[in-house]
Parts: C-alpha cells; sequence; structure tokens
C-alpha cells in the first residue's frame, strides 16, 4: 500500500514527508524532485514569498545513490520565511481560521493557519514527484494545464500576465480552472467492487484536498446532464477515462475549480473573537491567484493516487517486478482497447 503523511507549519524550520510503500529500484535524481518544486513555486501569480523560499530539500531516508530502496522514504524541506504571525483573534474569511479555532479550542488563528496554508503542498509536490517518476516509467505521462483564469479562457502566456497584473494593480484575486490529464494508463486499475475503490472517488478526493479547490470533473463532468445519452454516447472521451470507477485505457482527464485567493489587501470584514468587534482582516502578502501553482500540486496529488492503484494491481517491491507485469498487462488488454 503506497501511503503518506505531511507535517511541518507555514514558517516553521521545516516541513516534514514520508512515503511509504513506494517500490524499490527507481532512479530519482535530486534535480527531478528540485524541478517539480521550482514549478510549484514559480507559478504565475504568486506573491513575494516565493521569491525567498529556495524549498531547499533533503532526502533523509529511503534513497541509495539516487535510488529508492524500498524503505520509507523521509524528506525535509526547510522553509526560509520563519518570521511566525504573532497571535490573532481575527480569522480571515474564506480560510481554516474560523472552523479551525472553534475545533482546536483556541483564541489563536495564527495557530490554525500555520498548519492550513498551501505551504504544505510543497510537500505534496515532493512526495508526489517519486510517484510522477515511477509512473513515468511505467509509461504514464501526466500533463496539467489551466483553462480559465478569473473568468478568461483562451488563455496565452501574455494575456494571463495581463490579467494577473490588472487584478494585482486593483488589490483583487482571481480563481480559475485547470486541467489534469493522463496518457497511457493502463485499464482496469481502481475497481467496481466497493465503493471506497472506485478511482473516480479516490482522485476526487485527492484533488479536492488541494487548498482552494471547490470544483471536480471528470472528462465531460456537470455538462454531461444536459446530454442526451445518443450524443453522450458518441464521444467516448466525456467519460474522461473511467468508467465503472475503473480506468477503461483512454486517457484520464480531471478538471477543477479553484476559488479566488481570499486574502485582500483592502480587508474583508471579520469579527475578533476575543472582543466581539468588527474589524477588517487585512492580507498584505497574498498570491494573486492559486490556479496555476495548484494546477501542479495537482498533478502531484493525482500521481501519488494513481501510483497506489498501480500498486495495488499489479503488485511489486522493485521496479523490476512491476515493469513486466505492467508491459505483459498491455499486451493482454491492448487489442480489447483498440477496439473501442
Ligand atoms: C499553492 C497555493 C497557494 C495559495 N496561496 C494563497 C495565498 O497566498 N493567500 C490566500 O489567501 N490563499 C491562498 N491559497 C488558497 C488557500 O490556501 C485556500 O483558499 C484556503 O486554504 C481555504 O480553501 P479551502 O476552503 O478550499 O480549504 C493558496 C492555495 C494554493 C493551492
Amino acid at each position: 500500500m503506497l501511503r503518506y503523511l505531511t507535517a511541518g507549519e507555514s514558517h516553521g524550520e521545516y516541513l516534514a514527508g514520508i512515503l511509504e510503500g513506494f517500490p524499490a529500484g527507481v532512479r530519482m535524481p535530486q534535480a527531478y524532485i528540485k524541478a517539480q518544486l521550482n514549478r510549484r513555486r514559480t507559478a504565475p501569480g504568486r506573491s513575494a514569498r516565493q521569491a525567498l523560499e529556495k524549498d531547499d530539500f533533503r532526502i533523509i531516508s529511503g534513497l541509495e545513490k539516487e535510488t529508492t530502496t524500498g524503505a520509507p522514504i523521509a524528506v525535509l524541506i526547510r522553509n526560509a520565511s520563519r518570521a511566525v504571525p504573532p497571535p490573532s483573534s481575527l480569522p480571515r474569511p474564506g480560510h481554516a481560521d474560523l472552523p479551525g479555532m472553534l475545533k482546536y479550542n483556541t483564541l489563536n488563528a495564527a495557530l490554525i493557519r500555520e498548519r492550513a496554508s498551501a505551504r504544505e503542498t510543497a510537500m505534496r509536490t515532493a512526495l508526489g514527484s517519486f510517484a510522477m517518476r515511477l509512473n513515468e516509467l511505467l509509461g504514464i505521462e501526466v500533463n496539467s494545464r489551466v483553462t480559465n483564469l478569473g473568468g478568461l479562457c483562451s488563455l496565452t502566456a501574455g494575456s494571463a500576465a495581463a490579467e494577473l497584473l490588472r487584478a494585482k494593480r486593483a488589490g483583487d484575486t482571481l480563481g480559475g480552472e485547470f486541467e489534469v490529464s493522463f496518457d497511457n494508463v493502463p485499464a482496469g486499475l481502481g475497481s467496481c467492487a466497493h465503493p471506497d475503490r472506485r478511482l473516480g472517488a479516490r482522485l476526487g478526493a485527492a484533488l479536492l484536498s488541494v487548498n482552494g479547490v471547490k470544483g471536480f470533473e471528470i472528462g465531460g463532468g456537470f455538462s454531461l446532464a444536459a446530454m442526451g445519452g445518443k450524443e453522450a454516447a458518441q464521444d467516448p472521451q466525456l467519460s474522461g477515462g473511467l468508467d465503472g470507477g475503473m480506468t477503461n485505457g483512454g486517457a484520464l482527464l480531471l478538471r477543477c475549480a479553484v476559488k479566488p485567493v481570499p486574502g485582500l489587501r483592502a480587508g474583508t470584514p471579520s469579527t475578533d473573537l476575543r472582543t466581539f468587534r468588527k474589524k477588517l482582516s487585512v492580507s498584505l502578502t497574498s498570491d494573486t491567484t492559486a490556479v496555476f501553482a495548484a494546477a501542479v500540486v495537482a498533478e502531484h496529488a493525482a500521481s501519488l493516487e494513481l501510483a497506489a492503484a498501480v500498486l495495488e494491481k499489479f503488485g511489486g517491491d522493485s521496479l523490476c517486478e512491476l515493469l513486466p507485469r505492467v508491459e505483459e498487462w498491455r499486451k493482454r488488454t491492448k487489442k480489447a482497447i483498440a477496439r473501442l
């Protein structure tokens, strides 16, 4: 079973992560992890903090000469920004602050926001890069693209940059949509045998756990609601590569909606939970949008879930055990998939 845990606060000394159940024999160059962390850190729309962060990481177990050993992989990322925010009893609307303060019985919102912060997604990206690499070695390719930025859909690098600048100057933030796709996915991952083994549900949970993601679709998603069965049957890609909770051999297509970043320079009305006075909650350091960075994080979160499904189906404690099993399965299912 492939599983992971992350720990650490946004301005603590380190983020920590453990990936367990990962097979031996996967060459994992440090540069590969670094490149993935850089994609997340330098995505368009991010705040000045990202220029400070370097995402310096150390792998403290599970690798020998840049190759996995089958032992739990432990990763540390050092935070460059360690200015712990002062205690505050003013929850930031749209964040974990208010429900977290009630849940964990504290009047200090900083305690909640330090862990709820999307800084955690740096560690998910680091751990997810192992899964991405394993999938790649098995021939499965992941991609993502932002398809909507604050309502703007025909995006180029130039139009996105202009829209971000406009929002920043107006003191506003933007949401958007992104797609994550996987090509060359073996058929039969996941299961129809029990609800919690349905792969669509598992991928949905993985992507909806990315901070700020509020909507999830598979393939045609919500557009299927307005179609007749005849129309839907004409395009098998509307299934998004998943039927009955299992991959059907087609490309996996997942789509997410991300809410606009809630932290605003102009402030948002809130209530101080100590005094019960109304006050503005002001954020001077927020990203203008999280959608580009969230797409990168989502690639990694979904890769972890897909790699887990691959390992469940094919087993194997090392890459050399796993690889021929996947190849054999691809040969066996090739004819049936080609006929679809
Ligand atoms: C990579 C990334 C960066 C984010 N940066 C910010 C930010 O700078 N300011 C902010 O208010 N929200 C930011 N968010 C969004 C919040 O983390 C998110 O809105 C908050 O956790 C509540 O979202 P939820 O209701 O989906 O849990 C970011 C999200 C991601 C994925």
